[in-house]
């Protein structure tokens, strides 16, 4: 097993300064996690000098790999022009033209810094454009550390019972509807008239990596017009691991309003929520809706967009996702090898392994899964060196830059992870 002992004293001096030792709580599994010192490609290296395959990938950002050329020579250029001017820039045109040209319906944009910002800037427009203050939310997703969306959330969240902090008057009105589930949808556009925005990850990616039933965002389409409810699609996470064209390109499904974010910053910071032009034109200073950031838009953030954008071609996007076939056929064999029964869902570069031998539909099959034998595995998976999320409650993923020897090294992990850390 790989030595800890550096991470583990810094975990010692952590504590006493970060609640929790870290910076996001998912970052934390026990009984210290392992400080990372750098990263480059499909691989990161912790400060003992132990090397992993990343399939965390910082929770979705990297999909092009950690510190990709292309990325850093955007990042330096951009870094010796200066970094924010609190002005526009011709960046900001062109990213915004290129996320037109990948997601038709975003016909306008408008960047924030963070997915959680993004969320609070949508849901705002959503109200302002309706009048109606009512959200649906789909049990287990997750759209950042916001308020009226942190009802039965998914990603770290999924382990705790609700957030102290969050009055039930932050959260009125949230609704909460089952993933794949188009009865209850329709029952609840039905019954409440107050709803102005559904808001869905189109591919669940926060109780792991769920995949939409061949007719449900459609339906979802076809209702949210029937009740002049808005459908936001959080593309965070699929925007692009789900395809070329985010998920809305994939399964053909038009929204009102699209979040992205993660990966479209190539590892910094950046967001963005955009949709129809009749509505984004009501956001300040062309409309009444205030929403407004220091760093929005900020430079550094959208040179690395722009060469991320232009890098990610759709060849490339069809290469990784025969990458995450094969690697997902050979996790599947080495399951079935051991007779563990596993369903391991993938679109794109997503997927998850939930310990389950029924269909994973949505977050309460998740909970039904064997998520604290998962939780074993994951452990095992990091002594063998494959460094996957210890949550049991997320994505994995690989990247445009993880080669067939990385995917080789995962599935022996697998093999060996999977007789120490599963009983059957
Ligand atoms: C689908 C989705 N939406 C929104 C967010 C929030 O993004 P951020 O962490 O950048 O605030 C996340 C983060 O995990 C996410 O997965």
């Amino acid at each position: 097993m790989p030595s800890g002992r550096v991470s583990s004293q810094l975990f010692q001096r952590a504590v006493r300064v970060l609640p929790g030792g870290v910076s996001s709580p998912v970052r934390y599994y026990p009984p210290y996690p392992r400080f990372i010192r750098r990263g480059r490609g499909s691989h990161i290296v912790d400060v003992e000098g132990n090397d992993y395959v990343d399939l965390t990938l910082a929770y979705g950002p990297l999909l092009m790999g950690h510190a990709h050329p292309v990325v850093e020579r955007a990042v330096k250029d951009q870094l010796r022009r200066g970094t924010i001017f609190g002005a526009p820039t011709a960046l900001e045109v062109e990213v915004a033209e290129l996320l037109r040209d990948r997601f038709p319906s975003m016909e306008m944009a408008r960047f924030v810094t963070t997915g959680g910002e993004a969320a609070l800037s949508l849901l705002r427009l959503a109200r302002g454009a309706t009048g109606k203050g009512g959200v649906a939310k789909i049990d287990g997703g997750f759209h950042g550390s916001i308020d009226q969306l942190l009802v039965s959330a998914g990603s770290g969240a999924a382990s705790v019972a609700s957030s102290e902090g969050v009055f039930p008057s932050s959260v009125t009105p949230t609704y909460l509807l089952p993933f794949n589930d188009i009865e209850a949808a329709e029952a609840l556009l039905e019954r409440q008239k107050d709803i102005g925005l559904l808001l869905v990850e189109p591919v669940m990616g926060n109780m792991g990596t769920i995949i939409p039933q061949p007719e449900y965002l459609r339906a979802l389409r076809t209702l949210t017009r029937r009740h002049s409810v808005l459908l936001g699609f959080d593309e965070v996470i699929t925007g692009f691991h789900a395809g070329h064209g985010g998920a809305q390109g994939r399964y053909e499904v038009t929204p009102d309003l699209t979040m992205l974010g993660k990966v479209l910053g190539g590892g910094l910071p950046l967001a963005a929520y955009g949709g129809r032009r009749d509505l984004l034109s009501r956001v300040a200073p062309s409309g009444g809706v205030y929403q407004a950031g220091t760093y929005s838009g900020n430079p550094l953030s959208l040179a690395a967009a722009r060469s991320v954008l232009r890098w990610l071609t759709p060849a490339r996007m069809r290469r990784v996702e025969r990458g995450t076939q094969s690697l997902v056929a050979d996790l599947e064999g080495a399951f079935r090898e051991r007779a563990v029964p596993v369903q391991i869902p993938h679109v794109g570069s997503m997927f998850s392994i939930f310990l389950s031998d029924r269909e994973i539909r949505s977050a309460t099959d998740v909970r039904k899964s064997r998520t604290q034998e998962y939780v074993r595995f994951a452990r095992s998976m990091l002594k063998e060196g494959v460094f996957l999320p210890q949550n049991p409650f997320e994505s994995l993923f690989l990247s445009a830059v993880h080669s067939a020897p990385d995917r080789a090294r995962v599935v022996r992990a697998a093999q060996r992870s999977i007789s120490r850390a599963i009983v059957i």
